[in-house]
């Protein structure tokens, strides 16, 4: 009771004053970094507008690339279809460890993905983040919006190794790949008790004057199911290091899991790789999916199975094109 009246609390504060929302708290409890592991402390915008050695031109557009990243919902109908922006996971403008930092994806693309089954670069990885977790449309690549983008990327991993895999604090995965047994009414219980007050009774989120203050976990506004977050281990780990925003640490991990499997137990806008049968979209892609609900019955219902893409007006960007080399 008196955790729920702290977060309530904070809450409306948070509604109130916008300006504390760019700077989340810094998580507790973070899992300790492996020996021989690669730990990088990104640079910030105050390194970044000391440092003379950077031409003000690349500090312009390095700074053009980090307000895509934090306030993405400027290039909502253009390259965006939901209520989020980079930042709304990527915690800390994409800099802290253990929340997915994005600098990684400088340092070791060129590299194959699973995901796709083919080479990527940089450019392909920051628009598969577009298609899927904004359930969007990239920037083209090699535009000057990309380029933004690449830049931000570029910057924050300075003085990193390339091609370092070993990295300390990457992604969202340190609860593991092994889920404990899911319960969705627990997880009902633990969204109920710790999320509803910010994300909604129906994980529709909250806006205020017209902005987003509270990111949707499911429906219309949210990320679509080939989403990473769709993966409950990955959902498990952001929310257990992140959530409650304010007080991060504070699920048990088995709590964590509970209400990873309960969001992604939902409705969301349609995979972009649909084929037009769920079932089969699912198995196309079971490398991913068999971390998803999606496809699967889930109290009743075929989850998943509908054509509805959120506002997005179409359902394959240009992205998911396959790359092969003879
Ligand atoms: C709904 C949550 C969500 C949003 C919003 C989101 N991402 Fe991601 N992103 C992820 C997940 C999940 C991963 C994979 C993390 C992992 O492997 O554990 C990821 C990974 C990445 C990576 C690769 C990091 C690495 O370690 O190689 C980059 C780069 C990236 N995202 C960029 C972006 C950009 C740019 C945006 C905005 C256009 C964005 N993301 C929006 C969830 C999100
Ligand atoms: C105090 C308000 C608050 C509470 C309580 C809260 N969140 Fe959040 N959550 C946020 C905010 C704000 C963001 C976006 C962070 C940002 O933009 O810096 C967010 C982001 C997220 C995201 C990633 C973005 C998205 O919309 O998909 C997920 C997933 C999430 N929260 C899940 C949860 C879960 C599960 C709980 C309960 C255990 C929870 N949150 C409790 C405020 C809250």
């Amino acid at each position: 009771m008196k955790l729920k009246h702290t977060i309530s609390l904070l809450a409306s504060l948070l509604v109130a004053s916008p300006v504390i929302l760019a700077q989340p708290e810094v998580p507790v409890n973070l899992p300790e970094f492996k020996e021989g592991q690669y730990i990088h402390d990104a640079p910030t915008v105050e390194d970044l507008r000391k440092d003379d050695s950077i031409h003000p031109e690349l500090k312009k557009v390095i700074l053009k690339g980090r307000d895509m990243f934090m306030n993405t919902q400027q290039l909502r109908g253009k390259y965006v279809f939901n209520d989020l922006n980079c930042k709304s996971c990527h915690m800390g403008e994409g800099r802290m460890n253990w929340s997915a930092p994005v600098w990684p994806a400088a340092t070791t693309l060129p590299d194959f993905r699973g995901k796709n089954q083919h080479v990527n670069s940089l450019e392909e990885r920051i628009a598969g983040c577009f298609s899927f977790s904004m359930n969007g449309k990239s920037p083209a690549y090699g535009s000057d919006d990309m380029l933004a983008m690449v830049a931000y990327h570029k910057w924050l991993a300075t003085g990193a190794p390339v091609y370092e895999k070993n990295i300390g604090g990457r992604g969202f995965s340190h609860l593991g790949r092994e889920k404990p047994e899911l319960s969705y009414e627990r997880g009902q219980e633990v969204y109920a008790e710790n999320c509803a007050v910010c994300h909604g009774e129906n994980g529709q989120g909250q806006e205020k004057n017209g902005e987003v203050v509270f990111p949707p976990l499911w429906g219309d506004g949210s990320y679509n199911w080939g989403a990473g977050m769709t993966r409950i281990f990955t959902a498990a780990s952001f929310i257990q290091n992140n959530m409650p925003l304010g007080k991060p640490g504070s699920l048990t991990d088995d709590e964590a899991w509970q209400v990873a499997n309960f969001i992604n137990s939902q409705e969301r806008p349609q995979d972009p790789r649909y084929t037009g049968d769920v079932k089969e979209t699912r198995e196309k892609y079971l490398n991913f999916h068999k971390h998803t609900n999606y496809g699967t019955v889930v109290n009743g219902e075929l989850l998943g199975d509908h054509d509805n893409t959120g506002t997005k007006p179409f359902l394959k960007p240009d992205i998911l094109q396959p790359r092969t080399f003879e």
